[in-house]
């Protein structure tokens, strides 16, 4: 579960961030908090696989770095792990440099700008009848069955099915959407690395092919629905896409190939986090879900604070165009940087009793979707479908029990939950 009592408190020695084992185990907080209060910043040596790259644990060093696009450049990967070849950082088959989270100002503001209208508060508020009737159908169906496997049966369905509704995708494409982002986006978990044989699992190399198997047959999904769309345009957002230009310049194929790669991830896979890692929360927190339930205006605040507590993607990356500084350490040009959100959000600077979960916090001025240029497009999808989620938990499910351990994802991107086996009546 999300914060499992260590065995024996963890050192500095032993705290390894470029890879998911910690995060697996639920000891990542443990590490953050040992070197949040190190003078500079945190360096991870480089391996034969990647480089080395900096950690920003306190809040006010993510807002420097989120804030600087011009100095720290997403341009290079979001991801923590950077190949030592820069062939494979920006080469061909790698989406750096080419998806809207990927790219630098100023075609970042303007590639924004072609779906923004798609995001707006009004927007985001029309799906609230489709997605409440959607997650109705889901909690009625596991009420029924007594109860399942939350992430599987109700968490990793309702933004897989408003992801692929928005990129106009058939209800039966929905299963092989959730295979696919598993495979990208967890490939480092043995769990998710069928294209590989059983005793080759776990090492880096079946997590760099899982990831590759993964982006490739996305890819191939996605070539045909955009030859559909270019001959039958609909009301979805990679129709809109294909009539966009910027500039006078329509978008390539591989433009619009990458920005239905990039949506069809971050739609799904945070926002299933967010609820699954929401719900371990509160059954560790029983005085909060009383409270909860008591009170049901606190579900809005509730999910600001699962947001905090949670931190769903747990990083993002930037790298150095040029020499500069952050809580003084010094960062040469070309150095990455990593923006953990999890550690900012329990910064005891800025939240008090940072280590307690305050379904009342307020203020709670978590970066959670980050901060700046790139503040997530989808957060208020994110939060709508949570607030619905735990509104209608409330609503029909008196009581809501584990029924076994709650299994984690092997990765150090996302504060992942794969299986979570709960009782509900
Ligand atoms: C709880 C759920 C979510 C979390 C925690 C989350 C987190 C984030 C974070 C931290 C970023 C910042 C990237 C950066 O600074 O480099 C981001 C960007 C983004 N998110 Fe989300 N996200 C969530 C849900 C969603 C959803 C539901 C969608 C789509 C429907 C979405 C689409 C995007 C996109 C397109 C970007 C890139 C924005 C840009 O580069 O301008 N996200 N997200």
């Amino acid at each position: 579960m999300t914060s499992s009592p260590a065995t024996k408190p963890l050192t500095l020695d032993e705290i390894r961030l470029d890879n998911g084992y910690m995060f697996e185990a639920g000891r990542a907080n443990e590490a953050f908090k040992l070197i949040r209060v190190l003078p500079g910043l945190h360096w991870t040596p480089p391996t034969d696989a990647g480089k080395g790259f900096w950690s920003l644990t306190r809040y006010a060093d993510v807002l420097a770095c989120s804030r600087h696009p011009e100095i720290f450049s997403s341009e290079r990967g979001i991801a923590s792990f950077e190949p030592h070849d820069p062939a494979e950082v920006t080469g061909p088959g790698t989406g750096n440099g080419k998806m809207l989270i990927t790219m630098d100002p100023p075609r970042h503001v303007k590639l924004r700008r072609l779906i923004n209208k798609g995001f707006t508060p009004r927007a985001v508020a029309a799906w609230e009848p489709e997605i409440r009737t959607i997650t109705i159908g889901l909690l009625e169906e596991f009420k029924a069955n007594g109860g399942g496997d939350f992430v599987l049966d109700v968490a990793s369905k309702i933004p897989l099915a408003v992801i692929c509704s928005m990129l106009g995708l058939k209800p039966e494409d929905r299963p092989l959407m959730f295979k696919l982002t598993n495979k990208v986006l967890g490939a480092g978990d043995p769990e998710y690395q069928e294209d590989v044989p059983e005793e080759q699992r776990g090492t880096s190399e079946a997590a760099r092919t899982t990831g590759q198997m993964g982006t490739m047959q996305m890819f191939g999904f996605f070539a045909q629905v955009l030859q559909e769309r270019k001959a039958n345009r609909r009301d979805d957002l990679i129709s809109i896409l294909v009539d966009s230009e910027i500039e006078g310049d329509k978008l390539s194929d591989e433009d619009i190939l990458w920005f239905s790669f990039l949506l069809i991830l971050a739609g799904n896979e945070t926002t299933r986090n967010a609820m699954s890692g929401g719900l371990i929360t509160l059954l560790e927190h029983p005085d909060a879900l009383a409270k909860l339930r008591e009170d049901r205006s606190l579900v809005p605040s509730a999910v600001e604070e699962i947001l905090r507590w949670v931190s769903p993607v747990t990083h993002m990356a930037r790298v150095a165009l040029e020499d500069t500084e952050i809580n003084g350490q010094p960062i040469k040009k070309g150095e990455r940087v990593i923006m953990w959100y999890p550690a900012v959000n329990r910064d005891p600077a800025v939240f008090e009793n940072a280590e307690v979960f305050d379904i009342e916090r307020s203020p709670n001025d978590h970066l959670a979707f980050g901060i700046g240029e790139h503040f997530c497009l989808g957060a208020g999808f994110a939060r709508l479908e949570m607030r619905i989620l735990f509104e209608e938990i409330l609503a029909r499910f008196k009581s809501v029990e584990p029924s076994g351990p709650a299994e984690r994802l092997r990765s150090n991107f996302l504060a992942g939950v794969k299986h979570l086996p709960v009782t509900v009546s």
